[in-house]
């Protein structure tokens, strides 16, 4: 299980709200693991979904934030929001492709290490960013 700590807090009282919403859902998926649920295709369709929707929610929501401060990982921070969107893509076609749900495992994995390494990584840099007023810069 992964639990939000306020080590990963951006700061900003939404978007620590939208990082705790998806460690919740890859607890969920973790959770799943241990059980049958993790062999039902159609919930492991659904948690890639809402996986899919969520994150793509939270990067606009982040990328309206950063955009237009001066912050200077915006290039490499969008390009690390599209990395992860083609990662859970592929997962999804893999899914669709086997039409079955062999991938529990994996989507878990994914995510779970994928959102502690982003936030701590790239998150963290824009909050403290635009905290000092753009006087400190994280080199990723
Ligand atoms: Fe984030
Ligand atoms: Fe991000």
């Amino acid at each position: 299980m992964i639990e939000w700590k306020s080590q990963y807090s951006v700061e900003n009282q939404r978007l620590d709200e939208q990082h705790q919403k998806l460690f919740e859902l890859v607890n969920e998926i973790l959770e799943a693991m241990k059980t049958e649920k993790s062999r039902d295709a159609v919930f492991i369709a659904s948690v890639l979904k809402q996986l899919y929707e969520y994150t793509q929610y939270h990067f606009r929501s982040e990328e309206n934030l950063f955009v237009g401060t001066g912050y200077p990982f915006v290039e490499e921070h969008i390009q690390a929001h599209r990395d992860f969107t083609g990662k859970v893509k592929e997962m999804v076609a893999d899914q669709n492709k086997i039409g079955s749900s062999l991938n529990a495992v994996r989507i878990a994995q994914t995510a779970n290490a994928w959102i502690t390494d982003h936030v701590m990584r790239f998150d963290k840099g824009y909050a403290l960013y635009i905290k000092t007023g753009g006087k400190l810069k994280i080199n990723l």
